[in-house]
């Protein structure tokens, strides 16, 4: 039931995964936590070397050990996608030690939710723009000359790109997550420009629901929601390796979207109305 709610479409098949990826280097960004960290090792599990990017190299030293303790192969590129120095030097790194990638799966991101009109809405907007846009969108570009040129694998030559979303990247914005809902969406329709104008390469946006990770344990009305494990949706994020498909979502993201077409403006007195109940209790406690 949960799954059925849930679930996008996913690849639960290693054998075909492996038939995809076995040999070829995939990039994971984010890979030391959630669901970058268990995509990568889905993806080492099955054969690929599996470059391994995010800031904290010691969490990615111990990917890379368990990729490495079944068999498969790991290289870790420490790097801050909010710096654009060291975006610059892990593309150089992955061009070094991978020239032609097969795939580019673009995971790493931050959330916060807090209201706009409190703190430093500034901050908050720009930091996540830098993370979830500018970096990410920067590297693809630096890795240019390793994209595009892949041979022989099930689903034809090339590469893919897969950008792992939200199904809030897609639903009428709500209130104290701007700057992430706004950062994920722009990300997002700069990638499906971008491999547009790019021979060899396709793109795929994974639009997540839900995930049990890091990132949504500070948010304490998530706690009791259903979510997917990181590993369900490490099986999400694959399914463009083993399918020609240029969007994943769950089931009823496009009821949603039509909502937000259909009624925007039911929708957002609804959501001021839980924003102006929320600040009260808040008020009280
Ligand atoms: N969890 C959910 O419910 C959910 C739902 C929909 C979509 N998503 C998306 O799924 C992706 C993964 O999120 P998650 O839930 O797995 O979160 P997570 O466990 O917090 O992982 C986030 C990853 O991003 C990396 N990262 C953060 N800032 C970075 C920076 N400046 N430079 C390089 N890497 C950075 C982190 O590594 P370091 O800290 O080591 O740098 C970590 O590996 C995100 O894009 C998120 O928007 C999540």
């Amino acid at each position: 039931m949960r799954r059925a709610l849930l679930s996008p479409p996913a690849c639960r098949d290693l054998r075909a995964l492996r038939a995809a990826v076995a040999g070829r280097a995939v990039l994971v960004t984010g890979a030391s936590s959630g669901v970058g960290e268990a995509t990568a090792l889905r993806l080492g599990a099955a054969g690929a070397t599996v470059l391994l990017l995010a800031r904290r190299e010691a969490r990615l030293r111990e990917v890379a050990a368990q990729i490495e303790g079944t068999g498969g192969r790991a290289v870790v590129i420490p790097a801050d996608l909010s710096d654009p120095a060291s975006v610059d030097g892990a593309a150089r790194v992955v061009l070094a030690t991978a020239p032609v990638l097969t795939g580019v799966v673009s995971n790493a991101g931050r959330s916060v939710r807090r209201r706009a009109l409190d703190g430093a809405p500034r901050a908050d907007l720009e930091r996540l723009l830098a993370v979830n846009v500018t970096g990410p969108a920067r590297l693809l570009l630096a890795l240019r000359p390793a994209l595009g040129q892949s041979v022989g694998q099930s689903l034809g030559a090339g590469s893919v790109v897969v950008n792992v979303s939200s199904v809030s990247a897609r639903h009428v914005g709500a209130p104290r997550w701007g700057a992430y809902q706004g950062s994920k969406a722009a990300f997002d329709l700069w990638m499906q420009a971008a491999v547009a104008e790019w021979p060899g390469v396709r793109g795929a946006s994974v639009y997540l629901p839900l995930v049990r990770t890091p990132m949504i344990a500070p948010t304490r009305t998530y706690r009791r929601l259903p979510a997917l494990s990181a590993a369900e949706a490490a099986e999400v994020v694959t399914l463009p390796f083993v399918r020609r498909v240029v969007r994943v979502a769950p089931w009823w993201l496009p009821g949603a979207e039509v909502a937000g077409i259909v009624c925007p403006g039911v929708l957002a007195r609804g959501l001021a109305w839980a924003e102006r109940v929320e600040a009260r209790l808040e008020r009280r406690a």
